[in-house]
């Protein structure tokens, strides 16, 4: 007898900058991957930029989404609502009512909604297991403050940094440069909770600070303005695991501007097919033995800090003269789930996405176990006994 197959719904799209990038990602190597295995029913679920959600088995393939009229295509479709009725379903409304259980949710989306916690929050809800990060890893990675609050009281180094709200900034600018102060020229003015370089600046001097806040005031109500590393040497990352953590390669991107820009990380470079990050990279990155362990140990640290969980890739700054190695940022989905890395290490794109569905299913069960209702008296009593008769 077969065993029957799990259904898997990767989730993908969403209100991002970073939408069409989930796209990708949700293709090579996710669905291409599960496909291949022959484990699984895949049902692809694509979330629009307004927000309404869609599947039809024709967006398993990535040539739904090249089409450049499938806006017209997604018009006709059926929106799908969801039930949260003893784990998640699907539902297709209208006279022909369709609904359809879903066993595990693998989320493909990138950035605002998807990666910062939201999507993981709903899943959560409806008591379904999902691959990756869970709902708070991700909403302390998606901040780059907060990460760094996170990581250094770990003890791990970060570039000195002040921060400061939107509203902080209007009331009181002088005392916001005041505090910038504390930093040495140039230094990197970003968005706390983009990616993608948007709405990122490099100044040199405090002439051009009131400009770059506002521009990343433009895109967030929390800006971070941090000491630029100088000699930079940036590498990457890649974690796998729950409890026990398995490292990819140290990755070096080489990119050619100033800062890795967005045309950099997505676009240029690109050769067809091979996922959102294929821009030319060391692998592994040619540096000092000692730079590398302390890689490994702050990448580990701060994995287990932030409470990471199935994936994600970690960022560092490296100073490659006096040789300091600092954390920059936590990616709770790596674009393309990293899997070119992965390959390096052996692990093919089925490995890898079948590894994190089985850490899924572990983390679900482990959540499973513990206690989250007691039993109460409040109610009966409150307002003293009055309500018995
Ligand atoms: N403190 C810094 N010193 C030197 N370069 C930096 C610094 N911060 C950011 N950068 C450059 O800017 C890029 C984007 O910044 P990052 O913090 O990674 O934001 P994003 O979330 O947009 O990727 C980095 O990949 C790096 O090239
Ligand atoms: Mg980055």
């Amino acid at each position: 007898m077969s065993i029957p197959k799990k259904t898997v719904a990767v989730i993908f799209g969403g209100k991002s900058a970073e939408h069409d990038v989930s796209i990708i990602t949700a293709h090579i190597p996710i669905i291409e991957s599960l496909l291949v295995s022959g484990q699984f029913e895949v049902m692809p679920v694509y979330i629009a930029k307004d927000g309404s959600w869609y599947s039809e088995p024709s967006m398993n393939s990535l040539s739904y989404f090249k089409d450049p009229s499938y806006a017209e295509r997604l018009a006709r479709q059926k929106k799908i609502g969801l039930l949260f009725d003893n784990g998640l379903k699907l539902i297709w409304p209208g006279l022909r009512l369709r609904v359809q259980p879903i066993d595990i949710v693998f989320p493909a989306m990138h950035g605002t909604f998807g990666e910062d916690g939201s999507l993981m929050g709903l899943l959560r809800m409806a008591n379904v297991p999902y691959v990756g990060c869970d709902l708070f890893s991700c909403a302390v990675a998606m901040d780059k403050v907060l990460t760094k609050q996170v990581v250094s009281a770990e003890g791990v180094p970060i570039v000195p940094y002040v921060w400061f709200t939107k509203f902080h900034w209007q009331e009181d600018k002088k005392r916001c440069a005041q505090a910038v102060e504390s930093l040495s020229y140039p230094l990197f003015v970003k968005p706390v909770h983009l990616g993608s370089s948007i709405g990122i600046s490099k100044i040199k001097t405090p002439k051009e600070l009131e400009n770059a806040v506002e521009v990343a005031f433009h895109y967030d109500n929390k800006v971070l303005v941090e000491q630029a590393v100088e000699n930079l040497i940036e590498v990457t990352l890649p974690i796998m695991g729950n409890d026990i953590l398995q490292f990819g390669q140290i990755e070096r991107p080489m990119n050619k501007s100033d800062f890795f820009d967005f045309n950099d990380k997505y676009i240029s470079g690109n050769q067809k097919g091979s996922g959102a990050n294929s821009q030319y990279s060391e692998i592994p990155a040619n540096i000092e033995e000692r730079l590398k362990e302390q890689v490994v140990a702050f990448g580990k640290k701060t994995y287990t800090a932030l409470g990471c969980s199935g994936i994600a890739r970690i960022d560092f700054l490296i100073e490659g003269v006096q040789k300091k190695v600092y954390v920059n940022e936590v990616n709770t989905l790596p674009g393309s789930l990293y899997h070119h890395n992965w390959k390096k290490s052996g692990v093919s794109g089925l490995a890898l996405v079948t590894k994190l569905i089985d850490l899924a299913f572990e983390r679900f069960s482990a959540e499973q176990t513990a206690t989250f209702a007691f039993p109460s008296d409040i109610l009966r009593t409150i307002g003293g006994n009055k309500t018995q008769k």
